[in-house]
Formats: structure tokens, C-alpha cells, sequence
């Protein structure tokens, strides 16, 4: 399973980065607020930084709403550098411009899924990564993960090459769980990722071997 860190901060990234796990980044636009990145020059910048960072995908997603918008948007963004993958909402023109994209070899993330049918719409439109929102699902007392096995018998059933990108991950048993199901992909924050270091018995473990050690001197 590749491991994407969702977040568009610059310090998060080197820290994943440096663990020598990380295989992308995702952001969106709250995560590009909540860094106080503002205006079209310092937002593609700021995606710039990001790819010099991190050796793989970056989607950046576009703010229009309109599939001529979008087009626009999304072909600036993907000229930016060859590791920006287009994050296109899953509404009508989306997938419009989905399919448009993937006719000129520019990848997308298809993001705001919530239901197994805008899945397989938006695989069948050419989409390279597709972003079910686990978390937000399990915030409405709906089972996120319920969702995503769905999705990935639909794309067993059809050999699509679309990527199940598990999304709005919120704890390291959310990641677990993805991977037991076959998500291609996770996208979290880094306190969910460096979780996945931490368990009390290693601690122990670890502090007796030391203490043996001293003792041996
Ligand atoms: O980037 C999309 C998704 O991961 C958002 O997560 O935590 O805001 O629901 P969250």
C-alpha cells in the first residue's frame, strides 16, 4: 500500500519524507488556508515546494466548479511539474473533464467520493486515483470502510487500473484496516503515520535490553 501524507505543510512533509516511507502528498484547499497560503502565485509555488520535497504524487486540486474552469485550472496545475496529479471534485463537470484529462495523459485524483456508484463513474472516466472519504463517513455514522471494500470488488470485477486512494484517514487503525481491505493507497496525517511506530511492549522491550546491556559492562 503506498502511503500518502494529506497535509500541505512544508515541515510534515520533510519530517514523512524522511522516514523514507512516503510515496505522495495530498492536499486540498482547507489544507492550503489552514498554512495561510493565499493567491494564485503563492499557491502554485507552494505546490512546487511540495514536489521538490516529496519523490512522488502531489494532487492539487482545482477550485472550479465548471467543466471550462476546471480544464483551465487543471491544465495549469498539471504544467506546474510532472508529479501534480489534478484533484477534480466528483460532480457532473468533473467527470467531464476527468475523461478530458485522461485523453491527454494528464493524471487525476477524483476526490469527494462517498458512495461506491461515483467510484466506479469517475474509474470509468479515466480517473488514476479515485478518494473515498473514510473518516467524514464514519463522523455520520456510516461504516467508511464498508465503502471501500465495495469499491474494490467493483474494480476486481474489472480489472481498472484506477487507484483506491482510502481518504480523510483518521488513526492507525483506519490505515490498518485499509490495508487488510486492499486499498491501493492511504492518505493521512503524520500523527497517523508515526502511530504506527508506537507500542507499549517495544518500549518495555526495549528499555529491559538496555538495561541487560548496562549491566554486562
Ligand atoms: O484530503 C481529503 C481528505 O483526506 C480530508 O480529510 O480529515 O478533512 O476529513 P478530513
Amino acid at each position: 500500500m503506498k502511503f500518502f501524507i494529506d497535509t500541505a505543510n512544508l515541515e510534515q512533509i520533510k519530517e514523512a519524507q524522511d522516514l523514507g516511507i512516503l510515496d505522495g502528498v495530498t492536499t486540498n484547499p482547507s489544507l492550503m488556508a489552514k498554512e495561510g497560503i493565499k493567491g494564485a502565485k503563492n499557491v502554485k509555488q507552494h505546490y512546487i515546494d511540495i514536489c521538490n520535497i516529496v519523490d512522488g504524487d502531489v494532487s492539487a486540486e482545482v477550485i472550479s466548479t465548471d467543466y471550462d474552469g476546471i480544464i483551465k485550472e487543471g491544465l495549469a496545475l498539471a504544467a506546474l511539474h510532472e508529479q501534480i496529479v489534478v484533484k477534480v471534485p466528483m460532480i457532473k463537470d468533473g467527470i467531464k473533464a476527468i475523461r478530458y484529462f485522461s485523453s491527454k495523459g494528464i493524471r487525476t485524483n477524483c476526490t469527494l467520493i462517498f458512495s461506491a456508484g461515483q467510484a466506479l463513474l469517475a474509474a470509468k472516466a479515466g480517473a488514476t486515483y479515485i478518494s473515498p472519504f473514510l473518516g467524514r463517513l464514519d463522523d455520520v455514522s456510516t461504516d467508511g470502510l464498508n465503502l471501500i471494500e465495495e469499491i474494490r470488488i467493483i474494480f476486481d470485477n474489472y480489472l481498472f487500473d484506477t487507484e483506491i486512494l482510502a481518504a480523510s484517514i483518521r488513526h492507525p487503525m483506519h490505515i490498518i484496516n485499509c490495508a487488510k481491505i486492499g486499498a491501493d493507497v492511504m492518505t493521512g496525517p503524520l500523527s497517523a503515520i508515526t502511530a504506527l511506530i508506537k507500542h507499549p511492549l517495544t518500549d518495555i522491550g526495549l528499555a529491559q535490553f538496555l538495561a541487560d546491556h548496562a549491566k554486562n559492562k
